[in-house]
């Protein structure tokens, strides 16, 4: 078994969470809750990558629609490491249907309906290494090693 405090997550910041300025704020409470952030981008997605990345939806009558929702505007895609990166990092987001989502969640708090829910978050930690390998090459997550002492001193 791996390191547990290493586990990753694939978290994305939808177009609407980006048209709204909410990326600074997302990040945030990632940053706050106190993971660590290994690899982001920013990039207008194609529909393939997105018709891939949602491929197990394909058969869903919403998927046109999320797919033309997703494809409409760049997305932040990262990843963020940590102990139970997957399942904190769905508790942070809150539910998928913001009217279901608690307050004080980033879905609580910040959007109102399922099909503009502004971010994304991995379920399970299998699709989050798919997720992934999907979105970053192997060279673009970064480890490193947080050492805020010598950073301040
Ligand atoms: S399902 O039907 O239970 O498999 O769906 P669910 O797990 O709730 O959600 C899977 C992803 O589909 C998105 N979703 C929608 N998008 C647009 N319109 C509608 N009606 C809709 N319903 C669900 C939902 O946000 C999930 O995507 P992510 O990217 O994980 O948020």
């Amino acid at each position: 078994m791996g390191d547990p405090n290493a586990e990753r997550t694939f978290i994305m910041i939808k177009p609407d969470g980006v048209q709204r300025g909410l990326v600074g704020k997302i990040i945030k409470r990632f940053e706050t809750k106190g993971f660590k952030l290994v690899a982001m981008k920013f990039l207008w997605p194609s529909e393939e990558l997105l018709k891939n990345h949602y491929a197990d939806l394909s058969g869903k009558a919403f998927f046109p629609g999320l797919i033309k929702y997703m494809a409409s505007g760049p997305v932040v895609p990262m990843v963020w490491e940590g102990l139970d990166a997957v399942k904190t990092g769905r508790f942070i987001l809150g539910a998928t249907d913001p009217k279901n989502s608690n307050p004080g969640t980033i879905r609580g708090d910040l959007c109102i309906q399922v099909g503009r829910n502004i971010i994304h978050g991995s379920d399970a930690v299998e699709s989050a290494n798919k997720e992934i390998a999907l979105w970053f090459s192997e060279k673009e997550v970064v480890p490193w090693t947080k050492d805020i002492d010598s950073w301040v001193y």
